[in-house]
């Protein structure tokens, strides 16, 4: 999978699908030469070639002046800072002299199975059997600063893995202004780039940007990944279709600030950078200490949007989550919170457990509300224990077990209330400078100090003494704010450009923490809906809560678009009584995620409770083989049409399901899905005419959706069997 040449210098990440290649030059330095279809054995289509165009060097010591000679070009793994290039580089060190410049040269290099994990934060799987990481060591020309550069390519997947870690062995204590994960340089520039853009309840709008000369960046410097942009992008050729042409998507498995920026130079050559966001950044790092970048994670396909999505799903399923009962049947879930908000006591949430109950509920999840004195969002956060004059836990629960489902509780653990007990006793656990006149608020919340070991702690404390009185099955792990002091009391002045970053490790050093002590409690990321929905919160959360927006008439792209990234079974997707959808419409999207349920149940009626728990049935019957565990295609975009549908088909192709939505009103129209994934010679059964045709005939002339009206907003689930 990997190899080294070293006559030639060239280092070979093959897996048989595709294939990148990286030259050191003799002085050192890395290049990019390829980045493409799989390339084994043909090293000597690499001839190195004298550099034309480059900066004449002179020698200072003998007054003599050179070309750089034998290297291949510009295009650079990482790029130096302020010598010889002029380009974003993903390093920037400030020295004890004042200096930016940096230029990493090669030293060594050793190829192991698998990958190598960071020590604070989520990364990849070790993955032995299925990847193969080279780790090379480099070092800057004049100091003793070292750069690790990991390169880790899957065999099973046309997955890479790119991060560095920078080792500071010099007497002294340098400041790291910038250390992102990765760089990508490659000749052609002839991309559209296709990211995420939103905002509360209308997250993950598809953009599309075709790039030309100049820097397009997508960014985030909230504290979290945030509603606006998402760590998730792609780079499409122009020709490039949902399963045919070159596209090359971007992630990082990381939850806070992040950039990425995409440069077309002079040359018309694409230059990118990606890692977490260096703004306000300044890591001060001792004589001795590391630092590591996030993993960025890179997924490679000539198959279209669709082979780079099924690769990062497949990638998210296998090598990043890490719940223990991922690949397991997860319940049907109601959440309390759409349906009563803080209104609620015993019986009225028992009275709810039992109507939820009657539409195919597993998991019953009381969300806010149920803590300290929080009867509205203005007080009570940071206080995590039982309003037992609200609420008797144990007999809700008890009540729970007694009719056999599941039980899971809210938390917002990185949150204060200024009117709460924990800010009253603690008012330096939030950030922020001492002296400052003011605080920002946002829904009447501060950010707490995560940097600080212990507030991390008390949280911990409290946490801890809940899960061991109530032993619930699930946490929805909420988040509410952005950060904007980024200010903490606990450090000294050196430290301050840390703090973004420490409060992320402060979030996974808490998270990580439950998990360890539970590792049966199925935790649901969260940020006012979805704020965080990331590879860093996916490596502990098995699914995150999309969007506070629920109803289809939003949802259709919302969905259709985070599937491009993040793979179904980790899309939190409820149905809820939003009145300009019909409920069967709402539960068929629903299905096309996690499913669950978020509304007063106390109010439907039976032919709706019916309609309701007929999907719930088709759930249990399918979702986990077909939809989680099955492979998904994008077969029309919402974005570029009235209709959107999606297809999964199971592992060993004997189950289809397709669902097919639509926007406004459509009469008599023609219309022939054209199914993938299907055995050709397969003979399948749909439900929607009842008809039995080859899985050819599905690929090639459509599954016939053809004479009926469909109502505006109407979708239909349709299942195909083998026979
Ligand atoms: C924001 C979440 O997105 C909602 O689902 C709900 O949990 C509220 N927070 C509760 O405050």
């Amino acid at each position: 999978m990997i190899s080294y040449n070293a006559e030639k210098n060239l280092i070979t990440l093959s897996n048989g699908k595709m294939s990148y290649v990286v030259y050191i030059n003799p002085r050192g330095q890395l290049e990019t030469l390829h980045l493409g279809a799989a390339w084994e054995g043909q090293e000597q289509d690499f001839s190195a070639r004298p550099y034309v165009g480059g900066p004449e060097l002179l020698d200072r010591a003998s007054g003599k002046m050179y070309n750089a000679q034998n290297t291949y070009g510009v295009h650079r793994e990482i790029s130096s800072h302020g010598l010889g290039e002029k380009k974003d580089a993903p390093v920037l060190i400030r020295r004890e002299n004042g200096s930016y410049v940096t230029d990493f040269r090669y030293v060594s290099h050793i190829v192991y199975k698998g990958v190598k994990p960071l020590t604070s934060q989520p990364h990849a799987k070790a993955g032995k059997d299925n990847s193969e990481t080279i780790e090379i060591l480099l070092k800057e020309t004049s100091r003793e600063l070292y750069l690790t550069y990991y390169l880790t390519i899957y065999v099973d997947k046309n997955i890479l893995l790119k991060s560095m870690s920078i080792q500071n062995k010099t007497e002294k204590a340098v400041t790291l202004d910038r250390l992102y994960s990765m760089q990508l340089d490659l000749a052609r520039s002839n991309f559209d780039l296709y990211h995420f853009h939103g905002r509360w309840a209308q997250e993950r709008d598809l953009v599309k940007t075709p790039l030309s000369d100049g820097t397009f960046e997508v960014a985030s410097n909230l504290g979290r990944s945030s509603h606006e942009q998402n760590p998730f992008m792609y780079f499409a050729s122009p020709s490039a279709t949902s399963d045919h042409g070159e596209v090359i998507g971007l992630n990082l498995i990381y939850s806070g600030n992040f950039i990425m920026r995409a440069n077309v130079n002079r040359m018309k050559e694409l230059h990118i950078v990606y890692g977490m966001n260096d703004e306000d950044f300044a890591w001060h790092l001792s004589s001795g200490e590391t630092f590591e970048a996030p993993q960025a994670v890179i997924s490679y396909s000539l198959d279209g949007v669709d082979g780079m999505s099924q690769a990062f799903h497949q990638f998210i399923l296998d090598d990043l989550m890490t719940y223990k009962h991922n690949h397991a049947y997860k319940p049907v879930l109601f959440n309390s919170w759409e349906g009563c908000y803080f209104n609620f006591n015993t019986e009225s949430v028992i009275s709810y457990i039992d109507d939820a109950i009657k539409i195919g509920t597993e998991l019953f999840v009381l969300d806010d509300g149920w803590f300290g004195q929080r009867n509205t969002d203005r007080l009570g956060l940071g206080d995590w224990y039982v309003n037992r004059n609200k609420i008797d836990l144990h007999k809700v629960m008890a009540h729970c077990k007694a009719k056999g489902i599941k039980f899971g509780i809210w938390f917002e653990p990185e949150m204060v209330n200024p009117d709460s007990d924990l800010y009253r006793a603690h008012p330096e656990y939030v950030p922020g400078e001492p002296e400052a006149e003011t605080l920002t608020l946002h829904r009447h919340q501060l950010h707490l100090d995560m940097s600080n070991p212990h507030v991390v702690d008390n949280i911990y404390q409290q946490m801890k003494a809940f899960l061991e009185e109530y032993h619930v099955d699930y946490i929805k792990w909420d988040y509410n704010r952005v950060v904007m002091e980024h200010f903490s009391p606990y450090f000294n002045a050196e430290n301050q450009g840390e703090i973004y970053h420490r409060m992320v490790l402060g979030y996974y050093d808490l998270i990580s923490r439950i998990v360890r002590d539970y590792p049966d409690i199925m935790i649901e990321g969260c940020s006012s809906g979805g704020g965080r929905f990331d590879m860093g919160t996916l490596y502990y959360c098995p699914q995150i809560w999309t969007s506070d927006e629920s109803d289809p008439a939003q949802r259709i792209a919302l969905q259709y678009n985070t599937s491009l990234g993040y793979p179904l079974s980790s899309i939190g997707a409820h149905v809820n009584d939003h009145p300009i959808t019909p409920y069967s419409t709402k539960a068929k999207l629903a299905f096309f995620g996690t499913y669950g349920y978020e509304m007063n149940p106390n109010k439907l009626t039976e032919s709706e409770q019916a309609e309701l728990s007929e999907i719930a049935d088709i759930y249990v019957r399918y979702h986990q083989t077909v939809v989680e565990q099955g492979t998904l295609y994008h077969l029309v975009s919402p974005s570029e049409s009235n209709d959107m549908c999606m297809q999964c088909v199971s592992p060993d192709r004997s189950t289809s399901i397709v669902l097919y939505m639509n926007k406004m009103k459509e009469h008599g129209m023609s219309r022939f899905v054209r199914l993938k994934g299907l055995a050709p010679k397969t003979a399948y059964k749909n439900s929607f005419d009842g008809q039995t045709y080859s899985g050819t005939y599905y690929m090639q002339v459509g599954l016939d959706l053809t004479h009926k009206a469909f109502g505006e907003f109407s979708a239909q689930l349709i299942i195909l069997e083998e026979v």
